[in-house]
């Protein structure tokens, strides 16, 4: 089955939701689910987060190559998504002004931000071709932060 068609993202969901389901600590969490959807899904050469640290956007648990610690609120599209409280889809980054190369090979970027009472930030995830992510590919990885939200719900 191909990774990407939507039943596969209704499977990794609920598996999602049952491998965060017993912890509510904020970075095993966020390390064990960048760790599941990097080996789970094609064509994506970058995912992981960015905590909120005042006017930055500073590098959590992520999965790729080693990756810009520093983003600013408002720049690229990580800080973009963060200030405008909405998720970026960007088919080609190139063409996205002020986006902030880490990897060479990124072609195209999802980010969609997140805000709790504990902690903000955003789930960032890259693609080596262009137009890799879709409305539905959008849709997913907003339940995924969901899933994400509500398993730190009890952190402290
Ligand atoms: N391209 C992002 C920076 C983060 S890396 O892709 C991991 C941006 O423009 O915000």
């Amino acid at each position: 089955m191909s990774k990407n068609t939507e039943n596969n993202h209704s499977l990794l969901l609920k598996q999602l939701s049952a491998l965060l389901s017993n912890e509510t600590d904020l970075l095993a969490n966020a390390a064990n689910l960048a760790a599941f959807l990097y080996h789970n899904l094609d064509q994506v050469n970058w995912l992981g987060f960015y905590f909120q640290q005042g006017d930055e956007l500073v590098l959590g648990p992520f999965h790729g190559q080693p990756a810009c610690t520093r983003l600013k609120i408002g720049q690229g599209v990580c800080g973009t998504a963060f200030a405008k409280q909405s998720t970026e889809l960007v088919e080609d980054v190139h063409a996205f002004a002020g986006h902030v190369v880490c990897d060479a090979a990124s072609e195209s970027e999802c980010v969609v931000p997140f805000y709790t009472a504990h902690i903000n930030g955003v789930l960032d995830v890259d693609s080596p071709i262009k137009n890799r992510f879709t409305a539905a590919d959008k849709a997913f990885f907003e339940a995924v932060v969901e899933i994400f939200k509500q398993s730190i719900h009890q952190h402290v």
